[in-house]
């Protein structure tokens, strides 16, 4: 389409710092007969202290109409745990249908890694995003005595395991190397990880070209930090999804450069893009950030949309500014932001 109607949600912290060098360079990449429109929300906890509000109905309403969403980080130490995660964050990914939680890992040239060498790195993890533990399906009974009892129950449908499933099928045949991992624990849990286990199977028939492997969640976190090279599309569930993927990106150059999308492929919903780290609001207000994985979600946000050209020129540009800027001392957030529309608009 040749306009590009977003919803801009800076958040808390330094999100409001990335998020502007994302829209700088989001500007320069895009051709001059795209119309870019762009409205912001001031979810966070500005808002929250302000109304008691987090994401209500109507403002769900307006996000709607917007063909995608950058969001930048939401979350303060002044708020309690979990009333911005559950009332803003999944709340928005629960009523988009976010089921396909994008979050790739290349270890671009000249990026520190703490691992030895230089490994090969060059994965995507498809993360289920929808069900696993994160549905708020639990209970606490006899609370504050000793015999409090608390349950978190995971769940897990055959539809919502499908979808996404195919997804990561359809993702691995896309990629050179055709390569799909499960990750799961089947060994222990085994109602969720033999559903997972048989669709995965079962799916994997439609798929001979993609070679399939199934590894327990424990040795996975192994494999990241022994054999990276190994992996080439993973699968797994929400919350298995969400450590490995902050482990995915300490191996891969940090959180600086770690990108996401919250994405449903229908569109019948739209589809949010962020950056894996936080808020940070140690760092707030400084210039310290590094707009870098805001960037690298503005092309996931374009590819998604399918302006692929401007996505790999951005994804070039970060490759480009990191291998540049290795072992010098790090420039601001926003002169990172200059230098990489210098780059996309060259
Ligand atoms: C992430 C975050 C969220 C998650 C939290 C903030 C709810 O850790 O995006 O990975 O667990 O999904
Ligand atoms: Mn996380």
């Amino acid at each position: 389409s040749r306009s590009l109607n977003l919803a801009v949600i800076p958040g808390d912290g330094i999100g409001q710092e990335v998020v502007a060098e994302g829209l700088k360079v989001l500007s320069a990449v895009l051709p001059q007969d795209v119309k870019l429109e762009t409205k912001e929300y001031d979810f966070g906890a500005r808002r929250y202290h302000a109304t008691g509000e987090t994401l209500t109905d109507a403002d769900l309403d307006a996000l709607k109409r917007h063909d995608a969403i950058l969001l930048g980080a939401i979350g303060d130490p002044s708020v309690p745990s979990g009333v911005l995660e559950r009332g803003f964050l999944l709340k928005l990914r629960f009523a988009f249908d976010h089921h396909v939680n994008l979050r790739p890992s290349k270890l671009l040239p000249g990026v520190a890694t703490p691992l030895a060498g230089q490994p090969e790195i060059d994965f995507v993890v498809v993360r289920e995003g929808t069900e696993g533990p994160y549905t708020g399906n639990g209970g606490t009974i006899r609370k504050g005595t000793e015999h409090e009892v608390a349950t978190e129950v995971s769940v897990n449908t055959a539809f919502g395991v499908e979808r996404v499933v195919r997804d990561a099928f359809a993702r691995a045949q896309a990629r050179p190397r055709k390569k799909l991992t499960l990750v799961h624990k089947n060994n222990v849990l085994t109602f969720a990880g033999h559903l997972w286990t048989n669709v995965f199977h079962k799916v994997a028939a439609e798929y001979p070209e993609v070679t399939t492997d199934y590894i327990h969640v424990d040795a996975a976190t192994i494999y990241l930090v022994t054999q990276p090279e190994r992996f080439d599309v993973i699968v797994t569930d929400n919350l298995f999804g969400d450590i490995i993927t902050d482990l995915a990106a300490a191996v891969s150059g940090g959180i600086g450069v770690a990108a996401s999308g919250n994405i449903n492929p229908s569109g019948a919903f739209p589809s949010m893009f962020e950056p894996v780290h936080g808020s940070a609001p140690d760092i707030a207000g400084q210039g310290k950030a590094d707009p870098s994985a805001t960037v690298l979600s503005v092309a996931l946000l374009l590819r998604h949309l399918g302006h692929e050209a401007e996505a790999a020129r951005i994804e070039d540009a970060v490759s480009a500014d990191l291998a540049e800027r290795g072992g010098l001392p790090a420039r601001s957030t926003s002169e990172i932001g200059d230098a990489l529309a210098v780059r996309v608009a060259g």
